[in-house]
């Protein structure tokens, strides 16, 4: 007994001594704040809004204990400490009901939690991947919810007080090692224990029951066409599975190998299987792909490798199935035949507000290629950063990529990418079938650029970074020729690191009013002079817009074989034949497309109200303080026909892609960004894969159950606000 008390003690006495002792965390100012690392509460607690809870999340950055025990709470809210790694420390309240969903998802420096008998539930993934949790106190018999403490895999000691179990999962304490994991019941309790769904595992192997797949239920992005082929006919795929491919088909075999690996982990195995990978070029699209079920095993054939690929992570659904367990024991016998509505899918993170670790972007890109998504879109620089490395510009990434601040949050945020580390990501995207297309903003949006090469705006004015959200009204020069030497030489660096046909210049929010920066600078009126633009009702600046991107297209056209990407403003008069015009604006799309139409441009579908998922998903959702982003319901994501009421013609010739956005303002962890993500995320995976005829979002909202049960269980969080 004595070791048991040891612990919390011991971490206790490692804790900072000074602690702050408040009603409310307002009280505190913002430096007390971003230093506090041992709060005590003692107010009635607020859940909404910027609550205490919002401000000790994204404001005390440093908090390691949160003493809320003279505090009163009835319900922490979802999310109240999610992803907070320092955290070592919590008290709940004495009159605590109800802790929300994933409420300390991902603290995984918290060691011990001790739940008050006043509790009543935990929320869903609550204490999911606290994987330093040693200890765990359940004084009364609070409700447990799904995945409540999965992932804890350090749990040494679970204690209860109650006779009674409390009601919890199956998946309540999944993954959890329940080998070097005690549970301690009151004396004459462990019969009920033992028998409890939730608790069993603790006494034994849980026996799960025999499942089959139902492939109508599973599947996201729903696949064109599948037929079942055997009746009541399935395989056995709990196998010991030989896979079969070709030496071109290596790095599917690969993928295949770990998919099925990661599936059939810890389950007893009986016969044998066979997965044959195979490419056939006659298939209807570069991308296309079938897969069959039959009675040997299964057999993918892909028009291309990626084809073979998307195949697998269909299979890999099909043995995930109703995600009940890791896999499925039988699959029916069917066959695929499936191909994508749009060439391209791509998921866009920005590193420049937040800092995204460079491991943390392949681990995205293994995420996002479960659902077919095949680009990444990094938006490396910002008026906050630049984080690549230019090899010509060194001073760029030293000067410009550490700050302390993002709005209200007064956190150090620094790093960048080496070249060599930016080499190392598309290369492992490329094993996934994902391109990486990296993206210089231009005019606008480079003021951590100008910070440190300040002849690159008009008057060459020093200008300190960013730390606040927002549009600058510094803009690069276009008539200072060093502009297009600086924007050459680090395009011409990017087109060597990254293959991607791509590369996406910004070309939004330049200054509001628009461009104004142009108006008066020497440089800028001299140059409009020699062009002959004569006008004085602002369309000169767009004039020169126009001349500023023409050069640089050329050049990107030219000397790297690129095709540009860019925002879609309504002043961009002409888009270049060719290029890709994001629409992203709410309410412009409509403008976009016509634009594209006119130009015979492309256009990628992001519009604002559909795609970007950095806006919170439900009233009170994350992120609870932002700039007045709007609610994006999922069902709004799922709604987006990429055809926009535009006819087959634009469909087929200006129809580029599918585009979701997030931006990192409020996006404070590498885990918030999964957050943000999914499930909006599977919704565009479908919207961008599937037909949109047999599209409807009651089926769909049935068939992404299971994904998201399934990410509960690898540890990945998603939004539950639907
Ligand atoms: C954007 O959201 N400013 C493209
Ligand atoms: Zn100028």
């Amino acid at each position: 007994m004595t070791r048991i008390f040891l612990l919390p003690l011991l971490s206790l006495l490692l804790l900072p001594l000074h602690a702050q002792t408040v009603e409310h965390v307002a009280e505190l100012n913002p430096q007390q704040k971003a230093a506090a690392k041992h709060l005590v509460l003692t107010g009635t607690l607020t859940t909404t809004g910027n609550s205490d809870f919002r401000q000790m999340r994204d404001l005390c950055w440093q908090l390691e204990c949160a003493d809320l025990s003279r505090a009163h709470c009835a319900a922490l809210p979802a999310n109240a400490f999610h992803s907070r790694h320092r955290l070592l420390r919590v008290l709940l309240p004495q009159d605590v009901e109800r802790i929300g969903s994933q409420a300390f998802f991902a603290c995984d420096a918290l060691q011990t939690i001790t739940l008050p008998a006043t509790l009543q539930s935990v929320g869903d993934g609550a204490f999911n991947r606290c994987n330093a949790l040693q200890t765990l106190v359940v004084e009364g018999t609070p409700q447990l919810g799904a995945f409540a403490f999965a992932g804890c895999t350090a749990l040494k000691e679970v204690r209860l007080t109650s006779p009674t179990p409390p009601a919890a999962q199956t998946t309540t304490f999944e993954g959890i090692d329940q080998a070097k994991c005690r549970l301690l019941v009151p004396a004459g309790a462990e019969e009920a224990y033992r028998k409890a769904e939730g608790w069993s595992r603790f006494y034994a192997e849980a026996s799960a029951p025999y499942t089959v797949c139902d492939p109508s239920a599973c599947l996201v992005p729903l696949p064109a066409s599948m037929t079942l082929d055997g009746g009541s006919k399935t395989l056995r795929v709990k196998a010991k599975w030989l896979i079969d491919a070709p030496a071109a088909l290596a790095n599917e075999s690969r993928q295949a190998r770990s998919l099925i690996d990661a599936r059939l982990k810890g389950c007893s195995l009986h016969g044998r299987a066979t997965l044959t990978l195979r490419t056939d070029s006659t298939l209807p699209d570069a991308e296309a792909y079938t897969l069959q079920v039959h009675s040997k095993g299964v057999s993918i054939t892909g028009a291309t490798a990626a084809g073979v690929f998307y195949g697998l992570q269909t299979l890999d659904q099909l043995l995930r199935a109703d995600a009940s367990a890791a896999c499925c024991d039988a699959v029916p016998l069917l066959t695929i035949d499936d191909q994508p509505r749009t060439h391209v899918r791509e998921l866009m993170l920005d590193p420049a507000r937040t800092f995204i670790p460079f491991d943390e972007l392949k681990r995205f890109v293994a995420e996002m290629a479960r659902y077919k998504y095949n680009a990444l879109h990094l938006h490396l620089v910002d008026d906050q950063a630049w984080r690549i490395e230019i090899k010509a510009y060194p001073e760029l990434t030293a000067k410009a990529s550490a700050r302390v601040g993002m709005d209200d949050m007064l956190v150090p945020i620094a790093g960048f990418y080496t070249q060599e580390q930016m080499r190392d990501l598309v290369a492992y995207a490329a094993s996934y079938h994902v391109q990486v297309v990296p993206e210089i903003e231009m005019p606008g949006h480079e003021v951590a650029a100008i910070h440190v090469l300040p002849q690159l705006t008009c008057g060459a004015k020093q200008v300190p970074i960013r730390t606040t959200c927002g549009v600058s009204n510094e803009l690069l020069c276009p008539g200072n020729e060093f502009t297009y030497t600086f924007l050459g030489r680090v395009f011409s660096e990017l087109a060597d690191i990254f293959p991607s046909p791509y590369v996406h210049l910004g070309g939004d929010e330049a200054g509001n009013p628009a461009l104004d920066c142009w108006t008066h600078c020497d440089r800028c009126r001299a140059l409009k002079h020699q062009l002959g633009i004569t006008t004085d009702d602002r369309s000169e600046n767009w004039r020169l817009q126009q001349y500023l991107f023409d050069r640089v297209i050329d050049t990107l056209r030219t000397k790297h074989g690129k095709t540009p990407m860019f925002w879609y403003e309504t002043d961009f008069k002409r888009i270049q034949p060719g290029c890709v015009t994001f629409s992203w604006r709410h309410g412009l799309t409509r403008a976009a497309a016509e634009a594209a139409v006119r130009n015979q441009a492309r256009i990628m579908f992001c519009p604002g109200e559909h795609c970007y998922f950095d806006y919170p998903m439900a009233q009170g959702d994350m992120p609870e303080v932002n700039w007045g982003m709007p609610l994006i319901p999922l069902k709004q994501t799922y709604d987006l026909d990429l055809a926009w009421g535009m006819g087959e013609d634009f469909e087929r010739h200006n129809l580029f892609g599918v585009a979701g956005t997030l931006w990192s303002e409020c996006i404070n962890t590498p885990e918030r960004i999964y957050y943000q993500a999914f499930p909006r995320g599977i919704a565009l995976a479908e919207v961008g894969w599937s037909p949109q005829a047999a599209r409807r979002y009651p089926d769909f909202l049935r068939r992404l159950r299971p994904a998201l049960t399934d990410m509960q269980r690898r540890g990945v969080t998603h939004s539950m606000a639907f």
